[in-house]
């Protein structure tokens, strides 16, 4: 199959109304869509991305009011939420209507649904009258796509068109909240803000690693990987060991001067966490291609964004603890 980079939205409706998966941007990560009532075109969805059928996929509507359509009952937490921050970077947990097939949430009586606030997904949803099933487009486990490219890197040959919306502004997953009674819970720290949420709905809990099934995969302990093993500590620390040129650097504000300018990628030098989002997964994986026998990060101020990034830094580095790989 030829893959295409393009901004046809007529295109890229086409597509999905012919049940075919594409490259869609977003205002968080690029996503892999499908038509969400169209279980044939969901499978192909699972195919491509070679993602495990236990794990559900986020479903992208147009606006909160076409929500009833899908869900049984909409907790007013959420509603209050969606009031100041739909369309955004957040995606709720609600219980299903049938109308949304099993496959796309797994088998689970709930559906997670998000609407995006990119306008090019927008006019697509506009122009097509199903909602879009979406993981982000990247091959299970690894980085998540911020740029057309990236999607056209990892899956050409396997999706015919991918929709070249710019960078993502967001530039990390949407935040996943779920309702335990009358609590608003945190399923997967992402790109809105706790601050934001709390200050919504009052205090929130965290639940972010249930032990048993993954409620979330984005709950897994190691996802979002590079292929080179990351820790997130000091890179001088790794001076004795490893050869500077072979040490890659994620920093927060400044470089490391005992260290190539070249491996190392600055988050934010005036230290702003939503720019620091924005770069992230884009440094993390221009220094995946570099060949390098390791990637140091600076853990980031657990504050904002930071917290969104340290627990993807987390993930990425879950595998390869240093001191577990020398038990
Ligand atoms: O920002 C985003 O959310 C991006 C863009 C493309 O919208 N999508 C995204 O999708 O990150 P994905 O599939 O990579 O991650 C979706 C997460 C998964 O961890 C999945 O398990 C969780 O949403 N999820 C989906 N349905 C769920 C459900 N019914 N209950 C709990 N978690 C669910
Ligand atoms: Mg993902």
């Amino acid at each position: 199959m030829k893959t295409t980079i393009g901004k046809a939205i007529s295109k890229a409706s086409e597509l999905l109304k012919n049940g075919e998966v594409i490259g869609v941007p977003t205002e968080t990560v690029y996503g892999l869509a499908a038509n969400a009532l169209n279980e044939d075109a969901v499978v192909k969805i699972f195919e491509v991305k070679n993602r495990p059928r236990f794990d559900p996929l986020i479903m992208h509507l147009d606006r909160f009011e076409n929500l009833k359509k899908y869900v049984t009952e909409i907790p007013s937490s959420f509603e209050k939420l969606a009031r100041s921050h739909c369309p955004g970077p957040l995606t709720f947990v609600i219980p299903k209507k049938n109308l949304v097939p099993d496959i796309v949430t797994s088998g689970n009586p709930i559906v997670a649904v998000r609407i995006p606030s990119h306008p090019m997904i927008r006019e697509l949803l506009s122009e097509v009258d199903f909602p879009l099933a979406a993981p982000s487009a990247n091959p299970f486990g690894y980085i998540s796509p911020t740029t057309a490219n990236h999607v056209y890197r990892q899956l050409k040959g396997k999706i015919s068109y991918i929709l070249d919306g710019g960078p993502c502004k967001v530039g990390l997953e949407s935040t996943i909240l779920g309702v335990r009674g009358k609590n608003v819970v945190v399923l997967r720290l992402g790109g809105l803000p706790l601050e934001d949420i709390k200050a919504s709905t009052g205090n929130v809990h965290l639940e972010l690693n249930t032990p048993g099934l993954p409620q979330s995969p984005g709950q897994l302990k190691s996802h979002y990987a590079p292929a080179t093993p990351l820790f997130i500590d000091n890179p001088g620390k790794y001076l004795k060991k490893f050869a500077p040129e072979k040490i890659g650097i994620i920093a927060f504000r400044q470089m490391y001067l005992e260290f190539p300018v070249e491996h190392q990628r600055i988050l934010s030098p005036s230290g702003n966490l939503s720019e620091a989002a924005a770069n992230f997964f884009y440094a993390l994986r221009e220094l995946d291609e570099m060949e390098l026998e390791i990637i140091i990060a600076e853990k980031l101020p657990e504050e904002g964004l930071g917290r969104a990034i340290n627990d993807r830094l987390r993930k990425a580095s879950a595998r390869k603890e240093p001191d577990e790989s020398k038990k």
